[in-house]
């Protein structure tokens, strides 16, 4: 029986790296699958058709069902029109995988506002969208008496968790994502929406991107096991998408074999006095204290 058998699912990104892996998971897992992609360029320049249409002929090959949609996610309006486009094909929606993303890499004092503003767009609002509409349909369904053991996989990075040189906005953008997918967790409980973050470290046109990336990751000779090939990812995605998965409110790191569930936020030292706290007394309670800044290579490796 196959896990995901009766499942629809939309996977925003879908046409390349981890969205493919991912919505080629969920479709050998037996869901059905709406792909989901601009085809636009590394850096959002663009569209492209092909991409989404060519991992839907993927996963027909492989005896699924899949539709392709070039909606762009962070468009509010676009984005209840790939909601609708899963309801009205498929007859419903269970599984959200939020993943379409861009880089507008550049060090803090030389970025644009041009530069800001199109990664906080594509990746912050192109995950508030889709849910906003999926939570919107979910809840009708629950409040129907048809609730659907839904399931929203959001997708953060180990650059906003622990900080990156030269992406200020896209590591601000995976952080307010994190705090999305939290709020989600909460407001879902009680019509039966799960919301988790995944955090993924995979080889992919992305990374190729990303200045000491390929250090990081390695090369593997033509033919070697990959540890980072996006397909170790897309399996976490597809436990999540099962309607008896418990986890809710997760933030995971995934990379290769090895799965980290990470506690966003722990309590490392907890300062209290008896009274009023001036500069002077926080000094001496903790400066000695602080947490080390460990930058994004260390979840990688
Ligand atoms: N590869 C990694 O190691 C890594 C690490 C951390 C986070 N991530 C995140 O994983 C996700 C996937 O990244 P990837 O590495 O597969 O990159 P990728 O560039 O291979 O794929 C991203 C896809 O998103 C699509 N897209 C961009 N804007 C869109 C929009 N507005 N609407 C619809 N589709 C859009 C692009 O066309 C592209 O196919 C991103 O959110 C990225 O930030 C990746």
């Amino acid at each position: 029986m196959s896990r995901l058998a009766g499942r629809i699912a939309i996977v925003t990104g879908a046409g390349r790296g981890l969205g493919r892996a991912h919505a080629l998971a969920l479709g050998a897992g037996g869901a059905r699958v709406v792909v989901n992609d601009l085809g636009s360029g590394p850096g959002g320049e663009g569209t492209d058709a092909g991409p989404a249409q060519s991992v839907c002929e993927e996963i027909r090959a492989a005896g699924g069902a899949a539709i392709a949609s070039h909606h762009d996610v962070a468009d509010w309006a676009a984005a209840r029109e790939l909601i609708e486009l899963a309801i009205d094909s498929f007859g419903g929606l269970d599984v959200l995988v939020n993943n379409a993303g861009i880089l507008r890499d550049r060090a803090f004092a030389n970025m644009s506002e041009g530069e800001w503003d199109a990664v906080i767009h594509v990746h912050l609002k192109g995950h508030a969208a889709p849910s906003h509409h999926a939570f919107r349909y979910w809840r009708t369904e629950s409040k129907a008496g048809r609730g659907r053991a839904a399931s929203i996989v959001h997708t953060t990075s180990s650059s906003g968790l622990c900080g990156n040189f030269g992406q200020a906005n896209y590591g601000a953008a995976k952080m307010g994502i994190v705090g999305l997918c939290k709020v989600l967790a909460i407001e879902g409980a009680g019509y039966g929406i799960r919301s988790n973050a995944l955090s993924p470290s995979a080889r992919t046109r992305m990374t190729g991107a990303m200045a000491g990336a390929d250090e990081l990751l390695g090369t593997p000779a033509p033919g070697e096991h990959d540890p980072f090939a996006p397909e170790h990812v897309a399996n976490l995605v597809a436990w999540l998408a099962e309607a008896d998965c418990p986890a809710t409110g997760q933030v995971f790191h995934s990379a290769g074999r090895r799965i980290r569930i990470l506690d966003v936020p722990r309590i490392h030292h907890d300062a209290h006095s008896q009274v009023d706290w001036t500069p002077a007394a926080l000094d001496a309670a903790l400066r000695d204290h602080l947490v080390e800044s460990i930058g994004a290579h260390a979840l990688i490796t």
